[in-house]
């Protein structure tokens, strides 16, 4: 505070006024300078564009190298089932397979999936609209309240049923416990999973 009056009281010192629009104006310099910087090395359009192979299709779209797959999936490509909850691996709402396993897709960059195999919620069910045994035991089930982080437990769940397709319930909620459901439904969603493992050994010994 004394230092402000010793600036304004002082004519031919900078004001206080004028010092912070120098720091603002400063600061609007510095940012235009990242920015035309970052313009300036970032590539152009045509060699962003890579082809991803999303839910069995090939997917041609243009990404820069610092975007998240999450980002790509949901406002590139139209495939918003997947959630952005976090934003930074912590609550499982964005969970998509590569190359079957669960993956968190805010924190992969989508130049590191050229290649492989990703599947969203989107690609579950059969072309015909049979619904994954995984979906199905949701239904019957009536697991979520919200349903906000309904996508990514369903990623989750088939992922982890790839590698142990019959789980005790101790084991599925282990399994899926990277996934977190604001509305704390655990135990119906659970249930629910453990009834669509089931469903989904039903088809496997049909
Ligand atoms: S949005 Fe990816 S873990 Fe939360
Ligand atoms: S059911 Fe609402 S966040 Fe999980």
């Amino acid at each position: 505070m004394a230092d402000f009056r010793i600036l304004e009281d002082t004519p031919k010192s900078v004001s206080r006024r004028r010092f912070i629009q120098g720091v603002i104006a400063g600061g609007a310099a510095v940012s235009s300078a990242n920015y035309l910087f970052r313009a300036a090395t970032l590539p152009a359009v045509g060699e962003r564009l890579i082809t991803l192979n999303v839910n069995g299709r090939q997917r041609r779209v243009d990404v820069p190298k610092q975007e998240t797959l999450a980002w790509t999936l949901r406002y590139k490509l139209g495939l918003t089932g997947t959630k952005l909850g976090c934003d930074r691996a912590e609550c499982g709402a964005c969970t998509v397979l590569i190359d079957d396993v669960p993956h968190y897709s805010c924190s992969a960059l989508t130049h590191t999936v050229r290649g492989r195999r990703v599947v969203t919620i989107e690609g579950l069910a059969s072309p015909d609209g049979t619904l994954h045994p995984v979906q199905q035991g949701i239904i019957e089930e009536q697991g979520f309240q919200c349903a906000f982080c309904m996508s990514g437990f369903i990623m989750a769940t088939v992922g982890f049923l790839k590698t142990n397709p019959s789980p005790t319930r101790s084991e599925l909620a282990h399994g899926i416990s990277g996934n977190l459901c604001r509305c704390q439904d655990y135990d119906k969603i659970l249930t629910a999973m453990m009834r669509g493992a089931e469903i989904m050994r039903g088809l496997t010994h049909a």
